[in-house]
């Protein structure tokens, strides 16, 4: 357990006995890869967050690629995504040689601002990214009237158990994409899920995971006619989950909603004390939101603060507190500031969140005296 007195990470899975003794049968049963923790991980999520369908990756990242792929993005198309955004966002839209078109967010909740969208629509724009950011759901119902007809892939990387309007994540757009990454709310160590209510996606995605063949290892096994071999109609990839991870799975995804609560109550630890900093402003939860609090990402507003951005989190960090940048703006890393010949101030934002947003630690292995440390800190600072 991490006390005020020791160092605070940036994040820290909770994972202990029932994740180790959800381990031993598939040691012991020999079925390691795609199988049935795997199944029964899927239809566990699916069921939390209101989909026919989840299908299980080995991240969201390889998530984002087959479901830009279901949807048949290729080469001359364009995908818009936020610009403020973790790379991988950006790079499943390149992974299909497709044209990646940045919008502009929403200072106030880091999310890609509908109406820039709207700026962005052309006749080749073939799919839609919302990125729910640190756990905020995008406001999709926005962006469906903004594009109509065109598919949403929502990027639900940071926002297992989140939700709009009483819908989940995931059930909002037309596919959506999960990471189990540790600096998630649940973990499987490196891990994804993809869900949806389209039969044709769910299929297409199924075969893509596994090279593309129309048939699991596992149903091969347990037929009756061992001399089946899968057909393979299409070209795809080893993005498969093992076994380990879908146990694992299963007992972080039964622990999900104890796991939101909890950061939900830390969350209002900090928006209780911060906004006696008056160079911070906290995160923002508009009404209808339930905010899944994967991070907790404040602005510095450096014309007031004693000190920028960076020295802040230097002297916190010498304090033992551990923080970073919200995440970066993706149109300023070199390759696609250089690809598609971008400026900082292009969109101008996504710059400001890049240079002066920072993250505070929030998570499951943090208690109350952490968040009361973290908080004084910044209270005290001068
Ligand atoms: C917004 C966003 N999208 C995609 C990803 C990629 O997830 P993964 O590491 O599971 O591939 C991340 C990971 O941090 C993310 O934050």
């Amino acid at each position: 357990m991490v006390t005020a007195q020791r160092k605070i990470p940036i994040a820290a899975p909770l994972t202990g006995q029932e994740e180790w003794e959800a381990l031993k049968e598939p040691v012991f049963s020999g079925w390691l890869t795609q199988g049935p923790k795997v199944a029964e991980f899927e239809r566990l999520f699916a069921e939390r967050h209101g989909v026919k369908h989840a299908i299980a990756v080995s991240n969201c990242t390889a998530a984002l690629h087959l479901a830009l792929l279901a949807i048949g993005v290729r080469e001359g198309d364009e995908v818009i995504v936020p610009a403020f955004t973790w790379v991988a966002t950006a790079n499943s839209v390149l992974y299909c040689n497709a044209t990646l078109v940045f919008a502009d967010i929403d200072i106030s909740t880091f999310n890609i601002n509908p109406d820039e969208i709207a700026k962005k629509i052309t006749k080749k724009t073939k799919a839609i990214i919302p990125v729910h950011l640190f756990g905020l759901c995008a406001d999709i119902e926005a962006i469906k009237k903004i594009a109509p007809g065109i598919p949403i892939v929502e990027d639900g990387a940071c926002a297992a158990g989140a939700a709009l309007n009483n819908k989940p994540a995931g059930s909002l757009g037309d596919i959506g994409c999960f990471s189990f990454h540790p600096r998630k709310s649940i973990t499987t160590g490196e891990g994804g899920m993809i869900t949806t209510n389209n039969d044709k996606y769910a299929d297409t995605i199924n075969k893509l995971r596994n090279h593309g063949a129309s048939i699991s290892e596992e149903s091969r096994h347990h037929g009756p006619k061992p001399y089946i071999l899968p057909a393979f109609d299409m070209v795809g990839y080893n993005y498969r989950m093992t076994d380990l991870q879908g146990a694992v799975g299963i007992v972080q995804l039964k622990k999900l909603d104890r796991f939101i609560e909890e950061r939900q109550k830390f969350a209002e630890i900090y928006t209780g004390e911060l906004p006696s900093v008056p160079w911070l402003s906290v995160p923002s939860v508009p009404s209808g939101y339930r905010h899944g609090w994967q991070s907790y990402v404040c602005m510095v507003d450096e014309t007031k603060s004693p000190k920028s951005r960076n020295e802040i989190m230097e002297f916190l960090e010498q304090k033992g507190i551990s923080t970073r940048p919200g995440t970066h703006a993706v149109h300023m890393l070199g390759y696609y500031a250089g690809k598609y010949k971008l400026k900082p101030l292009d969109f101008p934002n996504s710059f400001k969140a890049n240079e002066y947003s920072i993250a505070l630690p929030l998570h499951n292995n943090m208690v109350h005296e952490d968040f009361k440390h973290v908080a004084q800190s910044l209270i005290k600072l001068v």
